[in-house]
């Protein structure tokens, strides 16, 4: 049973071939007949209806669930909710505050989860990055990511799936929010080197693209005022997309909290590709599902 809880579930073929069916013009029905439950701990816009959409195009039924409603770990177990929705699912994608969550929904190796959002990583996000920087430049080897901000979720994910495709990572941020030695052990177990820098102008420097992500993630919100003096360096602005450089590009998982990580000007300027990367999470997902529902379960290449 193969789930997609991080990035790095797939390997490098694999991230090919999930953008490959991406942009497949006849996405294969291989939902037909079937349920994928969506179950949301968290609030989300792109992510349920990317995904609602995605399972609608492979001619499944997707089913949205309130974690409340189900009441994991209140109602009853994790394990049971996951034993009781694969009763009726052929996939279930979770959002979660703790990624141990989802790792235990998989460890039923009933159906494949789909990590939605974990406070570790944001998988889906990922892909959908890597396919807007694949549209954008063709091939990433070569090609330079500048991270600027938080060493979140949305990081770690993007960090792992542009640099398995060859590109090069940099990140600026402040001290106490870059990844701990073990994230970036993992990134170096998929080849993955990540470039750090104190001044957000030296990571930005001549780079392909510059993304950013919000200060406070979902769950953080006490630590708000904190953040925001923390982060006040590493701001996106119309002054770091020019020290970037004329060709650069800006991308944003959104939503994003425009006058705090980035400007008005830059989501809205000309080197913004924010909607194409959002449009761009339902084709991601599509293609995710494809692969991990036609190829890997039904075509019996799973393990
Ligand atoms: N980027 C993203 O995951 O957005 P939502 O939180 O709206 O789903
Ligand atoms: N880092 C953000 C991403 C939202 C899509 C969060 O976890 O809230």
């Amino acid at each position: 049973m193969r789930h997609l809880l991080e990035i790095d579930d797939l390997t490098v073929d694999e991230l090919h071939r999930v953008l490959d069916l991406a942009t497949d013009p006849s996405p294969p029905r291989v939902l037909e007949g079937r349920g994928m439950a969506l179950v949301f701990e968290k609030p989300s816009a792109r992510t349920r209806n990317s995904m609602e959409m995605a399972v609608f195009q492979l001619g499944g039924h997707p089913m949205y669930i309130q974690a409340s409603e189900v009441g994991m770990d209140v109602r009853e177990s994790v394990e049971d909710v996951t034993r009781t929705l694969a009763c009726y699912h052929g996939c279930i994608g979770a959002r979660v505050f703790a990624h141990a969550t989802v790792e235990r929904m998989a460890g039923e190796g009933l159906v494949p989860v789909v990590n939605m959002l974990s406070d570790e990583a944001h998988p889906l996000q990922a892909l959908a990055d890597i396919l807007t920087l694949h549209q954008e430049f063709g091939d990433l080897a070569g090609r330079t990511l500048a991270y600027v901000g938080d060493g979140n979720n949305v990081f770690r994910s993007v960090a792992l799936a542009a640099g398995m495709l060859g590109a090069e990572v940099r990140f600026a941020g402040p001290i106490g929010y870059r990844l701990p030695d073990t994230d970036r052990q993992r990134l170096v177990e998929s080849d993955v080197n990540i470039i750090e820098f104190d001044r957000a102008a030296d990571a930005v420097d001549g780079a392909d693209a510059v993304y950013t992500d919000v200060w406070t993630s979902m769950g953080q919100e006490d630590e708000a005022a904190q953040r925001h003096r923390d982060f006040e360096n590493f701001r996106v602005d119309e002054a770091l997309m020019e020290a970037a450089g004329p060709k650069a590009i800006f991308l944003h998982c959104l939503p994003a909290h425009r006058g705090e990580e980035v400007t008005d000007g830059v989501v809205d300027g000309p080197a913004s590709r924010v909607w194409p990367q959002a449009a761009n999470r339902m084709n991601a997902a599509r293609g995710l599902l494809a692969w991990l529902l036609g190829e890997v379960v039904d075509g019996g290449s799973g393990t």
